[in-house]
């Protein structure tokens, strides 16, 4: 049975309850991260806290993050997953309780906290070599998809239209640039160098995209960060979405066609390989 975090009580999930005038129910009013843990060890919080503490400001909601890696680590023990290779932990931070109104509620209604952990099971090697398949989705999304808004209908219909389609990924295509994932980002290898749309208000500024950035670097690898329209992403040697979730995962069909010569390609195996390894250098240096 798992336990849950809520407004400052560890309980039974069984026993973990919100009101039905929840501004998160009722409004969708409320920010969420997803966070990833190896072996018990938070990965880069310090990047979620602060991408969590842009979005707060940003809905205007007040709320301490000082408390939240002693509960994320807590929430992870309480589980059973601080030996998990890896663990995630939702974290979702709403407006809070009170009668339905559009303007914000009254002065010192409390934020509602909830979280859960549960273990992330990474592919076995063989099914990531096989690569994997998307599907192209117009972009519904609002003009600030940068703020991680527990609002995700657009993104919820894209994933499903994926699942319909039998494939792994949506890839939101808006006035025909490939922005991104439904919950993740994406990247291309265009002659060479890995190009993924810069950090606008446009995109989910991913955790896992800037490690990723981090290590094409190191590896030598140029990296460009621009917009690619749909047809460039269509010619593309290689294409991989990253994510807390996803971390590097190579697109081998794209809309039933073949991205580069239909197999894993090596950029996308070397980041792989080197996302793995730094979370466990990670684990072993904390
Ligand atoms: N999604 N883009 C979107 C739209 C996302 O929802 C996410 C994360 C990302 C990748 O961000 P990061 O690398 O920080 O995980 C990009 C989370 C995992 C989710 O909604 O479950």
């Amino acid at each position: 049975m798992s336990t849950v975090y809520l407004n400052g009580e560890y309980l039974l999930k069984e026993q973990a309850t919100v009101s039905v005038d929840d501004r998160g129910f009722l409004l969708s009013d409320g920010v969420y991260e997803v966070m990833s843990a190896y072996r018990g060890r938070l990965f880069r919080m310090e990047q979620h806290m602060g991408r969590l503490q842009r979005g707060l400001e940003a809905l205007r909601i007040e709320y301490d993050l000082v408390g939240l890696p002693d509960i994320h680590t807590r929430l992870i023990a309480a589980n059973g997953f601080d030996t998990a290779e890896v663990a995630i932990v939702y974290l979702q931070i709403t407006r809070g309780a009170a009668p339905r109104t559009h303007h914000f509620p009254p002065e010192g209604t409390p934020p509602t906290v909830y979280a859960f952990s549960d273990v992330y099971v990474r592919p076995e090697m063989a099914l990531w070599e096989q690569g994997y398949e998307a599907i192209t989705v117009p972009d519904h999304r609002w003009a600030r998809v940068d703020i991680k808004s527990i609002g995700l209908l657009p993104n919820v219909l894209a994933q499903q239209a994926a699942i319909d389609a039998g494939v792994t990924d949506a890839l939101l295509v808006r006035e025909g640039i490939a922005m991104e994932g439904s919950h993740n980002n994406v990247f291309a290898v265009l002659d060479g160098v890995v190009t993924t749309h810069p950090a606008t208000t446009q995109i989910l500024h991913g955790v896992a995209r800037a490690y990723v950035i981090e290590l094409a670097r190191e590896l030598g690898i140029p990296v460009a960060e621009r917009a690619v329209p749909l047809e460039e992403m269509r010619a593309a040697d290689e294409i991989f979405f990253t994510g807390t979730t996803t971390e590097v995962r190579p697109t081998v069909r794209l809309d039933g066609d073949p991205v580069g010569d239909g197999e894993v390609g090596p950029v996308a195996k070397a980041l792989y390989e080197a996302f793995k390894e730094g979370t466990r250098v990670a684990v072993e240096a904390s």
